[in-house]
């Protein structure tokens, strides 16, 4: 059966409410309560005296009304004796100072004395508490981005890392092409975190600053591995994941995720929609994305349960529908998990207005009463975990384009989180499931592969698209694809798009970075759409025009071609569109290579599928404020806001 937790602060709140709390929980159906993820403060308020006597009976009381616990590490947050007695704990920020403490979140991942303090705080809930019957998994940490800290300890490490990976200052001289601007490193100790906060990161050697978020990334991972270490030592089968989320710094999350058992994230979907109806669908990729990270079902660590509120002026109120429907969207992209944040509303400390179920009150309401809907929904589909979404399409992601692009910007407004997003929104749109993958996954069994912006090649990469398209599969593949080698340096001698240039059987005359203003495309339909950003000027070398320019010196010249490779396809788009023209290139993409589609859909309406043994599951969620109504094989579906349907095989709608 689908999870349903709640996340719960007993730390927050009088003894004499727990017993309440969770007998109430217990009754709306809840099966586990994620607890503790900051409470280093209380289970060692002096340095070296551990209290857990206090969560001992929270986990107790939990156990007894037959629910089991998700433990989370404190070590997001550490006490203020940890930061004022050590302050080489403390994680420094792009200026070079030390955070002030205060708030949550500046312990450095890498220092050795945090590192110390850390681990033995996860020791000692791991002696105590790993291997127990009541609980249910680990949470490690809480929200980790990629390590972007500037202090001493992180200095060292990063040239250690160079060391490491380069063996001679030669050798990374050579790599990072530093004769530019004399950039020659002549010794280890020159070399530091490049964050200056007075320039843009474009100000710096892109091949340094690639190296330099490569190793930001892989210190969270081993700062993951560190804390699972631990764990495991005390309970080889503990379940461990930890709650990502998308904030500024990403860290490589396949990496980070690898030696945890299952993915999670925190799902906060837009409580106020965008006006723009293009923007719809932007939490469907977030979750389709949290599932590529282990290519399996995930969970929801802290799933919308109120209108949000700390960092920002109080949202609105949840439309009603809004807290089933999202959670049920979560579910359609593969979460078998749900805890939501949190119980109730803290009445202290800087979330006081971050509202969880209960308000301040106390008292039931709407929001309590959606909870208890959903649990009573999801009880009544008992095989549901039992079941995944199969994708006939398939879309790369790699860590390395999101950091070799973040930190040299192509065009203004051009990113690889839009690229794919683009041609997410258009699957979803169109009804289909999609599995985002890490680069150099198995491509067997998918009949498209998208390759939203390959910007640092990687020679696997173009071997699979090649072999993939060969044997009959569509590659769709999309401008900026080819430019870089794996140092994160342009290549000397080649046409874009590079290694793809034989795949695609095109290749980039000139292009033309144009920003913010639109110009506009026609397909060989004849249909006309706006485009922004990039064009690339593209000669045939095999392919054929899917589209052409309709203006500037390059009018009529092909935008977007269509080359036939083997038994398959490759489409290479040398420009971003609008989202209606990716709809009607994947329309005909998908038709081509007969992949399961739903054409009649109206904009905000996602349709997603859940299969196993026992059957399929189709989950229809209008993510809208709008009723929708529409047709699919001569059934009216109509959809209140926010709702979800979702139908077993080809009958019953639960
Ligand atoms: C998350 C965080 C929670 C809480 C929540 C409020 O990012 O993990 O602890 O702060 O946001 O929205």
């Amino acid at each position: 059966m689908i999870k349903i937790g709640i996340d719960y602060y007993p730390e927050h709140w009088d003894k004499s409410m727990w017993q309440e709390d969770i007998r109430q929980m217990a009754a709306l159906g809840i099966h586990t309560v994620r607890i503790a993820e900051f409470a280093w403060g209380r289970m060692e308020p002096e340095e070296g005296r551990f209290d857990f006597g206090w969560l001992d009976e929270a986990v107790d009381m939990i156990a007894r009304a037959g629910m089991k616990v998700i433990l989370g590490t404190p070590t997001n947050s550490g006490p203020v004796w940890l930061y004022t007695d050590h302050p080489d704990t403390l994680q420094w920020d792009r200026t070079g100072k030390p955070t002030d403490f205060g708030i949550r979140g500046h312990r450095c991942l890498v220092s050795p004395t945090f590192r110390r303090y850390a681990g033995r705080i996860v020791e000692e809930l791991a002696k105590r508490y790993a291997g127990r019957p009541e609980v249910f998994a680990w949470q490690l940490d809480n929200e980790m981005e990629s390590n972007h800290c500037t202090c001493p300890a992180c200095t060292r490490a990063f040239r250690d890392y160079l060391q490491k990976k380069y063996g001679t200052l030669e050798r990374l001289n050579r790599a990072w092409g530093s004769d530019v601007w004399s950039g020659q490193i002549s010794h280890w100790d020159q070399i530091k975190p490049l964050l200056s906060p007075d320039c843009s990161p474009n100000w710096f050697n892109p091949a340094y600053m690639l190296d330099y978020e490569r190793f930001c990334a892989a210190s969270t991972a081993d700062y993951v591995r560190f804390q699972c270490g631990i764990i495991r030592r005390y309970d080889p089968e503990a379940v461990i994941t930890t709650n990502s989320c998308f904030g500024a710094n990403l860290p490589d999350f396949h990496q980070e995720f690898a030696p945890l058992n299952v993915a999670a994230y925190d799902n906060y979907p837009p409580l106020v929609l965008p006006k723009d109806p293009e923007a719809l669908y932007s939490n469907a990729f977030a979750l389709d994305f949290i599932r590529s990270f282990k290519q399996r079902n995930f969970w929801i660590l802290e799933q919308l349960g109120g209108p949000m509120g700390c960092w920002s002026p109080i949202t609105p109120a949840m439309e009603p529908g809004m807290l089933e429907g999202y959670a049920l969207q979560a579910v359609a992209h593969g979460a078998d998990l749900l805890s939501f944040f949190r119980w109730r509303t803290s009445i202290s400390g800087a979330e006081m207005f971050c509202h969880g179920i209960l308000d301040h009150s106390n008292q039931p309401n709407r929001r309590l009463r959606e909870l208890a809907h959903l649990c009573r929904r999801l009880e009544a589909i008992p095989d549901l975990d039992q079941t995944t979404l199969n994708s006939q399409v398939a879309m790369l992601y790699s860590a390395e384009q999101e950091f070799a692009l973040k930190n040299s910007t192509q065009s203004k407004g051009f990113a690889y989180w839009t690229q794919m997003r683009l041609l997410h929104d258009a699957c979803m749109n169109l009804g289909v499931n999609v599995d985002i993958l890490p680069e150099g996954h198995s491509l067997d069994g998918y009949k498209v592969v998208l390759i939203p912006t390959h910007f640092i090649t990687n020679p696997e990469v173009v071997r699979q698209a090649e072999a993939f398209a060969a044997a009959g599969g569509t590659v769709v593949l999309t401008n900026r694809s080819g430019v870089k080698d794996q140092n994160g340096n342009c290549i000397l001698g080649q046409s874009l798009p590079g290694a793809f240039r034989t795949l695609c059987g095109c290749s980039v005359q000139e292009y033309d970075a144009i920003g913010e203003a639109n110009q506009r495309l026609r397909t060989i339909h004849g249909e006309t759409h706006s485009i922004t950003s990039w064009c690339d000027i593209l000669e045939l070398e095999g392919a054929k025009a899917w589209a052409t320019y309709e203006g500037r010196f390059y009018q009529g010249s092909p935008a977007i071609t269509r080359n036939r490779y083997g038994k398959g396809y490759a489409y290479y788009l040398g420009t971003v569109g609008e989202k209606g023209l990716y709809r009607t290139l994947l329309t005909e993409v998908f038709r081509e290579q007969g992949v399961d589609m739903l054409e009649m859909l109206p904009q905000g309406v996602e349709v997603t599928a859940r299969s196993g043994s026992g059957g399929t599951y189709r989950f229809y969620f209008n993510n809208t404020t709008a009723r929708k109504i529409f047709r699919i094989n001569g059934e009216s579906i109509a959809l209140a806001p926010f709702e979800m349907k979702i139908k077993q095989g080809e009958g019953q709608w639960l």
